[in-house]
């Protein structure tokens, strides 16, 4: 069934939104629970279409998954098969961090490579690299990575660039690692914070200093109960809806901290940004002003909110610029919010030009990712008339509940068939 979001679009987002727990933390907590043989209970698991191939990555490799809850899952038993299933790492990039784990608990992985968003290329150079750094022989046959090793052993290992997943399977490869393992120039996205609370928290022996992260391995991991980090990428998606719709949003549940580098971007396109210990509220004051945004690693801007950005950036007043380092090819929203009237274009250097204009129309769009998603339904409600969004599958990778939390926000939204 193929279906599409219908937005009827020109009406402030008004009201405060539950922020649910980060994909982002699920998905390698999810992948590190193969470290163990105990008994895991993870809780503010946000159910999103990317969790559940996750959750079926793990019991696809012998660990029993019961969802206990609506938001908690109680994952236990041992790895009974270290051959990772071609179709669930194809789906969903992420499930590639079953590697670490896998050859760390059994000696051997076979994971194919990994699929995921379109957004350019996505090589795991780095990930292998810091594998063969600690004693694991990689090779390569009919698209899949056979890792082998007898030991892992504790060793230096320098990322050329701080990847998230690199940072993610390093540390969970570490905490197998005999002696101690040193990263240095890691991923610090609070994400990284949470894998590493949550493995230790297992038991694993970890230090985190900025981008240098220490592991001393081999101790024996146990149980844990885990409440999984808030979503800062779906906080900041609603708080720049509330903004390009000219409405107040109150995020809850999130860490001010952890979405920083919007807020303080907000400020200065003159919007009144207030922050409590866990909630964040956004005021508009008549149309933002244009910005100037660069995306760059934690605690830089995030890539994953280049897309929405941008999209409250085309209603902004005067011209803003928007270059995108992380990723080579993260434009798929560009095209689309063209056709609702916005005066938007790329460069191949990966900068976008942004002329504000008073107003988008509606019409028919596509997301071509996640983020791309999140940006056209952003606009689809800044705009005038009836905005309808297919490629429906990527805002269910990533986002939990949305029509009904937008539809609480004051939006009109609906979920249609539209094959029917
Ligand atoms: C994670 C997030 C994603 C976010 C991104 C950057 C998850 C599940 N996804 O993705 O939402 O946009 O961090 O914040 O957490 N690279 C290499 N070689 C490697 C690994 C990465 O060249 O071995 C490059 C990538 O191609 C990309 C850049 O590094 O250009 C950043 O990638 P990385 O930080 O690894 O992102 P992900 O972990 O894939």
């Amino acid at each position: 069934m193929t279906e599409k979001l219908i937005i009827q679009g020109g009406r402030a987002l008004e009201g405060s939104v539950e922020i649910a727990g980060a994909k982002n933390s699920a998905l390698p907590l999810i992948a590190a629970t193969l470290l163990t043989d105990g008994e895991i209970l993870l809780e503010n698991v946000p159910r999103l279409d990317d969790v559940q191939t996750m959750l079926d990555m793990v019991s696809e490799l012998g660990k029993s998954v019961k969802n206990t809850g609506s938001d908690t899952v109680r994952i236990a038993g041992s790895v009974s098969s270290n051959v990772a299933p071609v179709e669930l790492v194809r789906k969903m990039r992420a499930s590639f961090l079953v590697l670490a784990p896998l050859v760390g608990r059994t000696g051997r992985a076979e994971v194919p490579l990994p699929g995921g968003c379109n957004i350019g290329t996505r090589p795991v150079n780095l990930h292998l690299e810091g594998l063969k750094k600690l004693g694991v022989e990689i090779n390569q046959d009919d698209g899949k990575i056979i890792a082998e090793a007898d030991n892992l052993k504790g060793n230096d290992i320098f990322l050329d660039y701080p990847s998230v997943g690199a940072t993610e399977q390093l540390l969970m490869a570490a905490v197998r690692a005999r002696g101690t393992t040193t990263i240095y120039n890691g991923a610090q996205e609070p994400e990284i914070r949470d894998l590493a609370s949550f493995l230790t928290e297992l038991g694993a022996d970890l230090s985190l200093d900025g981008s240098i992260l220490t592991a001393t391995g081999e101790k024996k991991l146990g149980d844990a109960e885990y409440e999984v980090l808030s979503d800062r990428i779906a906080a900041g998606t609603y708080m720049i809806a509330g903004v390009a719709t000219g409405g107040n949003v109150e995020v809850r549940s999130v860490d001010p901290a952890s979405i920083k580098p919007l807020s303080l971007k907000l400020r200065k396109a003159g919007i009144t940004v207030e922050e409590g210990e866990k909630t964040i509220k956004v005021k508009s004051n008549g149309r933002p002003d244009n910005l100037e945004v660069i995306t760059l690693p934690f605690p830089g801007f995030p890539t994953d909110l280049q897309a929405p950005i941008s999209s409250m950036l085309t209603l902004a007043e005067g011209k803003s610029v928007v270059k995108e380092t992380v990723f080579d090819s993260r434009f798929g929203h560009v095209a689309e919010l063209s056709k609702m009237g916005a005066d938007i274009s790329v460069t191949n250097s990966n900068t976008v030009f942004i002329e504000g204009t008073d107003n988008l129309r509606g019409t028919a769009v596509e997301a071509t990712d996640i983020r791309a998603g999140a940006a056209l339904v952003i606009a689809g409600l800044a705009g005038e008339g009836r905005t309808e969004v297919s490629g429906l599958s990527h805002l269910d990778r990533g986002y939990s509940q949305l029509q009904s939390k937008l539809e609480s926000l004051g939006a009109t939204v609906e979920r249609v068939d539209s094959d029917g």
